[in-house]
C-alpha cells in the first residue's frame, strides 16, 4: 500500500527543486569560470573507479543522477571534450526548471555531449537504463524516502567495471542543522505557509538565535549567510534529509552490493594525518580502515558531507601505486604551472578544511616535480627532465621525493595517477 505521507513528502521535494533550483547558478557565469569539484572530475573518477587504467579513447557512458542545475554534468562533459574522450553524459532529474539551468549552461559552453532525461532515479531501469560506466549522485540520495533503495537502483545499472561517485551529508559536521529544521517545522510548516514566508521565517530565526544554539556553536554552517533563498531552503526547510556517519556509509554501500574505493579527501579520514599523539595513534594502528575513518570523523567533528567512490563488490579493481615508472601523475583542479609556483620548496604545507589546519611535509623538489605533472608525462619522463638540471639525481632518489609529494597531494585530493594503456 502506498504511504500518503511519503507521497506528500515526495511531492514537497519535487516542488522545492522546481521553485528553488539548487544550487543557484547563473548560466552567464560559464563565460568566466568552470565549477570543478568532487565527485566526477574525469581523472579522479578514472583513478577511483577504474584504478587509473581506463582507455580514455573508448566512449565513456556517464549518468548524473539528480543533476540539478548542472555542476557535475557541465564539469564532466567539459573535461571529456577537453581530453578528447568520446561518449555522453546524461543528466537525470525530476526538476524541469533545474534542468533548464543546466541546459542553458551547456549551451553557452557549446557542449554537445550532454543529454537530458526528466524522471526519477528510482525509475532508472526504465528511464535511463544502463549499463553505465560511471554514475554521479551528489547531494541527492539523502533526500529520498529510502536512500538504500536509491543507491541499490543506481548500482543495478552499473557496467561490471563501472562505478559511482556519491556525496551525502555528514552527521556530526551538520550539528545544529536539524535543530533548525525541527524549530522551523513548528513555526513555518511546509504545505501550510507560502514558501517565501517560510524562507523569511528561517532567516529571521537564524538571525535571532543565541550564541549557545547548536548552529552557532558549530560555526561551520554558513551556507545560509549571504547566499540566496535556495540555499536557505535547502539547508533549513528541506522536507526530507538525513545525514550519515562513516559506519552508516559502510553499511549503505554494502547493502547496495558495492565496495568503497575511497573517501575524498582521504586525509580527513586518516588518523595518521590528524592525530599527533603517538600513544593514541598506536592504539589506532591495527584498526580496519572504516574504524579508523570513523575515529577520524569523531576526532575532527567537521565533516559536513561525505564524498566517496564505490564499485561493484565483485570488481577487484585496486588503486595503483607509483612503482611503475610509466605511471602518469595528474594534478586535480590545478595546473602544473600553478602547483609549481605555489607549493613550498620543501618544508610543509598547511591545509585548511572546515576550520581545521593540518600541516603536511613536502619534499625539497616539490616545485620542479609538480611543475612537470601536466597529466602527459610519466614518472620516468619527469625524472629525465629534472635530471637535465640535476644530473646527480638518480631514479630512486627522485622516486622517494615524488612519493613524499604524492602522499600529501593524493591525500588532499590534488593528485591522482593514470596508467598507460
Ligand atoms: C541538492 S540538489 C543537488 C544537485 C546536484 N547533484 C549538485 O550536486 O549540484 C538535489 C537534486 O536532486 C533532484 N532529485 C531529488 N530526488 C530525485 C529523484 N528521485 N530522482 C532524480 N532527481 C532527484 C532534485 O530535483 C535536485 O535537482
Amino acid at each position: 500500500m502506498t504511504d500518503p505521507d511519503k507521497n506528500a513528502r515526495d511531492q514537497l521535494v519535487q516542488s522545492q527543486y522546481e521553485s528553488y533550483p539548487y544550487p543557484e547558478r547563473d548560466p552567464d557565469d560559464e563565460k568566466k569560470r568552470l565549477i570543478a569539484g568532487s565527485p566526477s572530475n574525469l581523472f579522479e573518477l578514472n583513478y577511483y573507479v577504474f584504478g587509473g587504467a581506463r582507455d580514455l579513447s573508448k566512449p565513456l557512458k556517464a549518468l548524473v543522477a539528480g543533476g540539478g542545475t548542472g555542476d557535475a554534468v557541465i564539469m564532466l562533459a567539459q573535461h571529456m571534450r577537453d581530453a578528447g574522450v568520446p561518449g555522453e553524459v546524461v543528466h537525470l532529474d525530476l526538476s524541469g526548471p533545474s534542468q533548464a539551468v543546466a541546459q542553458a549552461r551547456a549551451k553557452i559552453r557549446g557542449l554537445e555531449n550532454i543529454r537530458f532525461v526528466t524522471g526519477s532515479l528510482l525509475d532508472i531501469a526504465e528511464v535511463a537504463p544502463g549499463p553505465w560506466d560511471y554514475i554521479d549522485c551528489c547531494g541527492v540520495l539523502h533526500h529520498l524516502e529510502d536512500p538504500d533503495a536509491g543507491l541499490t537502483a543506481l548500482a543495478g545499472q552499473l557496467a561490471p567495471d563501472g562505478g559511482i561517485g556519491v556525496m551525502v551529508y555528514g552527521e556530526y559536521g551538520r550539528t545544529g542543522v536539524y535543530h533548525m529544521q525541527d524549530m522551523l517545522r513548528a513555526i513555518a510548516p511546509g504545505g501550510e505557509m507560502p514558501d517565501e514566508d517560510r524562507v523569511a521565517m528561517a532567516k529571521r530565526l537564524a538571525e535571532n538565535l543565541p550564541k549557545t544554539s547548536w548552529i552557532n556553536r558549530n560555526g561551520l554552517i554558513r551556507d545560509h549567510v549571504g547566499g540566496g533563498d535556495p540555499g536557505v531552503y535547502d539547508l533549513f526547510l528541506h522536507s526530507r534529509d538525513r545525514a550519515y556517519t562513516v559506519p552508516d556509509i559502510a553499511d549503505f554501500v554494502t547493502q547496495a552490493g558495492l565496495r568503497l574505493t575511497s573517501f575524498i579527501e582521504s586525509y580527513r579520514y586518516d588518523p595518521d594525518w590528524l592525530v599527533r599523539d603517538p600513544r593514541i595513534l598506536k592504539r589506532l594502528r591495527d584498526l580496519d580502515p572504516i574504524a579508523r575513518a570513523s575515529f577520524a570523523e569523531l576526532f575532527t567533528g567537521n565533516l559536513k558531507k561525505h564524498i566517496f567512490y564505490a564499485v561493484r563488490d565483485t570488481n577487484p579493481v585496486s588503486l595503483p601505486g607509483t612503482d611503475d615508472p610509466r605511471v602518469i601523475p595528474h594534478l586535480l583542479n590545478q595546473s602544473a604551472e600553478e602547483a609549481g609556483k605555489t607549493l613550498p620548496p620543501g618544508g610543509k604545507i598547511t591545509v585548511t578544511s572546515e576550520g581545521l589546519k593540518t600541516d603536511m611535509p613536502v619534499p625539497a623538489l616539490s616545485r620542479p616535480i609538480a611543475a612537470l605533472c601536466d597529466g602527459k608525462h610519466s614518472l620516468a619522463e619527469i625524472h629525465a627532465k629534472i635530471q637535465e638540471k640535476r644530473a646527480d639525481l638518480d631514479y630512486d632518489a627522485f622516486k622517494r621525493q615524488f612519493d613524499d609529494l604524492y602522499r600529501v597531494m593524493n591525500a588532499i585530493n590534488r593528485m591522482v595517477l593514470r596508467l598507460p594503456v
